[in-house]
């Protein structure tokens, strides 16, 4: 009988049967591809042996047992360590994952020389020749004694050089450009990456040394290649920024090995990638001193805090029907808060065009957004400065009650560490280590942001304009 065609999901790893526009299990479109059923050969190669008698079952340990603490390795980067919980454990398997030109080569290859200092690393790259990498390390002025590199693709090939190298880190730039020749799929398909990080892992596990798996991004920003990905190693990290601005964000999404709200900062320069200190500074940079109509907000990408900029231009229109232009945020969520601060508190935007932007192309979705965005419309209003270091999220309803929303403590441990010293925010529920450092403004309603800004009646919004 000829055997039925497999589809994986490239985003989270679930077979199908038949083809579909449309994953069943995560959603996503047009992520099945077809795969040839060797995983299948492979389960079944393995359920064999476990019948045979040689096979002496599995060793089991009481919770009581001591065993020594695991041992981190710190890299030398102090960002880097920070975000990994103190180094890197024997054995771990990391994942860095970030846009293309982002930087994952550079740091990894300054993490790798660093290391290498005392340590015997190896990089592999299935990117770039053997002699772009020794060019590369020496722009950087990296040198180190105990760092081999090497362009390799073939998994089975990288596992017997691991056994006679015996190295105590080893880079692979990137996992979806490895392959196991006994696979027939391309390299970067899931049975491929699936395949190929877990060959690599469970070498790492036997011969005890530590893994990085630098990681292709998706255009929706996830880490190309199955999710399953993401399950199988122990720590996952995003490398992030604007391309066109120096600054670049390290960032845990999830560690097994110490706390996930660390953020590492760092700078690229002319030489390779510069550790910042003090990351509010270069944050808030490019911010001017108290202007009207900007406010930051601690958004939320899944678990991961990210501060935004939203800035707002209130003036007065010219046309019969004043302008609404967004860019980042949704219209009809701008109708909305617009028509409640006319009809709850009397602003006067009837006459004016409001423009509202998201800066660094940056597009927010979640209604946390509102009370930023209303600090920015009614500071741009009456030309009210809004203090740099101030920041604010909330929800905001129909009769301008402002509500709760998720994970309150993370934004503002966020905001913090980024150098934010006051906080607008709903009463809500949260932890007390998460106020320190930030004087917080509690709001049921838009009541305190209404004496502090107040309001600009459409009359006078007239007379304003008749002296411009
Ligand atoms: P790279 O590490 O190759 O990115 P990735 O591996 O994430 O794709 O980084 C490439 C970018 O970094 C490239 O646009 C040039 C820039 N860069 C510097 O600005 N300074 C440097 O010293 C180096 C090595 C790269
Ligand atoms: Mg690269």
């Amino acid at each position: 009988m000829a055997k039925a065609p497999r589809y994986l999901c490239r985003d989270c790893g679930s077979s199908h049967t038949v083809w579909a526009g449309r994953c069943d299990d995560c959603g996503s479109w047009n992520s099945l591809e077809e795969s040839d059923n060797q995983l299948g050969h492979f389960s079944k190669k393995l359920e064999s042996g476990t019948k045979s008698s040689k096979n002496k079952g599995m060793v089991v340990r009481s919770l009581a047992d001591k065993i020594p603490p695991a041992e981190y390795v710190p890299i030398g980067i102090a960002e880097f360590d920070r975000v990994l919980g103190g180094g890197i454990v024997a054995g771990a398997a990391v994942l860095i994952g970030g846009d293309p030109g982002i930087g994952k080569s550079t740091l990894m290859l300054q993490a790798a020389s660093l290391c290498g200092q005392n340590r015997k690393v190896l990089y592999i790259s299935g990117e770039e020749s053997v002699e772009q990498i020794l060019l590369r390390a020496e722009r950087l002025s990296q040198q180190s004694p105990k760092l081999e590199v090497a362009a390799e693709t073939s998994v089975e090939n990288i596992i017997a050089g691991v056994q006679k190298l015996k190295p105590s880190l080893v880079i692979i730039d990137s996992i979806q450009t490895m392959h196991l020749t006994s696979l027939d799929s391309a390299p970067g398909t899931v049975t491929q990456v699936r395949a190929s990080s877990h060959l690599l892992m469970s070498a790492a596990k036997k011969y005890g040394f530590s893994v990085i798996l630098i990681g292709h991004v998706t255009k929706e920003g996830a880490i190309a290649g199955p999710r399953v990905l993401e399950h199988m190693v122990d720590t996952v990290l995003y490398f992030e920024g604007e391309r066109s601005q120096h600054f670049r964000l390290l960032r845990a999404v999830k560690n097994r090995f110490g706390a996930c709200d660390e953020i590492g900062v760092f700078e690229m320069s002319g030489v390779g990638l510069r550790e910042v200190d003090n990351p509010s500074a270069l944050f808030l940079a490019d911010r001017e001193e108290a202007i009207p109509g900007t406010c930051v907000i601690p958004a939320l990408e899944g678990t991961r805090p990210i501060l935004v900029e939203i800035q707002a231009l209130v003036a007065p229109s010219h046309f019969a029907a004043p302008r609404r232009a967004v860019i980042g945020w949704d219209q009809q969520r701008l109708a909305m808060i617009l028509a409640v601060l006319e009809k709850r508190f009397g602003y006067g935007f009837g006459k004016q065009d409001v423009y509202l932007n998201i800066t660094g192309g940056y597009r927010l979705l979640e209604p946390a957004a509102d009370l930023a965005v209303v600090i920015a419309l009614i500071s741009s209003l009456g030309n009210y400065n809004v203090p740099a270091n101030l920041a604010a999220f909330g929800e905001v309803g129909l009769s301008g009650e402002v509500r709760a929303v998720p994970q309150p403590d993370i934004r503002m441990r966020e905001a913090a560490k980024l150098g934010f010293a006051e906080m607008i925010m709903p009463k809500q529920k949260i932890q007390k280590s998460a106020k320190d450092n930030l004087h917080c403004t509690l709001c049921s309603d838009l009541n305190p942001l209404v004496r502090r800004f107040p309001p600009i009646k459409e009359e006078e919004t007239h007379s304003q304009a008749a002296f411009m």
